[in-house]
């Protein structure tokens, strides 16, 4: 399976912050918000990674993240030339998905929770239809929004809906088969002129193979693209780090509990870290003798 993550957009909500950056490489809390979403793929298992961003953002994620071996996985890069939707991913990436199976995850989404890594693998080992996450919130105005039966099946789908008929929104998270492409070029632009996630996602509805995965009161999903959302992504994670002593979205400790890198790979990359928290945090785990 292969796996997308969309960094794009042109954050105009977060200016003047997003004048000359990225929103994704703004921090939250300790480390630049795309860790987050990078890291939830990862746990999923997914080596082969496309990170899609703006024509004048795309170059500050290379230089973040190189080729990826650093965290054993293999990162490449492309461009979304326009802020068009997010469906368009799985056209601008279609040559890289080369006909496999596919998970998205937007760059502004943070998820956290005991037995996520178990629904990830779940999903990732699927080789049919799709999946989406829903998560309850109290304004399904601002979001996708998924109607789910006494089944836990979805009825419907609708795109930031003026008068929304359930209060479960569609996360920034979704895994795909090999028709992702194909049903991507399907979709025509909304009203707003985007080519909509929501758009693809009904078309997996209505062939009768969409699945959706509740995550309920043990899980924390966070949409990191307003100041106040930031701020509380921020404070979220600051808390959690600093009572618990573990360290959220840590991607060199995830791919060595993945086993994707060892021991000594691990080391130096907390000594190339220097002084920070993040780096003594990484060296911890390096000379701890416990296994996870
Ligand atoms: C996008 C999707 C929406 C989804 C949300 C999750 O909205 O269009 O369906 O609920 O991400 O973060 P956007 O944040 O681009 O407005």
């Amino acid at each position: 399976m292969k796996g997308i993550v969309l960094a794009g957009g042109a954050g105009t909500r977060l200016y003047p912050m997003t004048s000359v950056t990225s929103k994704q490489l703004l921090p939250v809390y300790d480390k630049p918000l795309v860790f987050y979403p990078l890291s939830v793929l990862m746990l999923a298992g997914i080596r082969d990674i496309l990170i899609i961003s703006t024509p004048q953002d795309i170059h500050n994620f290379e230089q973040l993240f190189d080729d990826g071996s650093r965290y054993g996985i293999n990162l490449s890069y492309a461009v979304q030339p326009e802020p068009n939707g997010l469906a368009q991913a799985f056209v601008v990436g279609e040559s890289f998905i080369d006909g496999q199976s596919c998970a998205l995850i937007l760059g502004d989404n943070i998820f956290y929770g005991n037995g996520l890594t178990r629904h990830l693998e779940h999903c990732a080992s699927k080789t049919e239809g799709a999946t989406l996450f829903a998560y309850y919130v109290e304004d399904p105005e601002r979001f996708g929004v998924v109607e789910v039966d006494e089944k836990g099946r979805a009825v419907s789908l609708e795109e930031k809906p003026v008068h929304p008929r359930s209060n479960y929104c569609v996360t920034g998270l979704y895994f795909y088969d090999e028709r992702v492409s194909e049903f991507a070029r399907r979709v025509v632009p909304s009203a707003r002129g985007e080519y909509e996630i929501t758009d693809l996602n009904k078309l997996y509805l209505e062939d009768g193979c969409l699945d959706v995965i509740t995550l309920g009161r043990g899980y924390t999903w966070l949409d990191a693209g307003t100041i106040t959302s930031l701020y509380q992504a921020g404070e979220f994670v600051r808390v959690l780090q600093e009572h618990q002593g573990l360290i959220i979205a840590a991607l060199e400790e995830v791919a060595y509990y993945n086993k994707w890198i060892d021991r000594e790979q691990l080391r130096q990359a907390a000594l190339a870290y220097g002084k920070s928290e993040y780096g003594a945090h990484l060296m911890k785990v390096a000379e701890s003798r416990i296994v996870r």
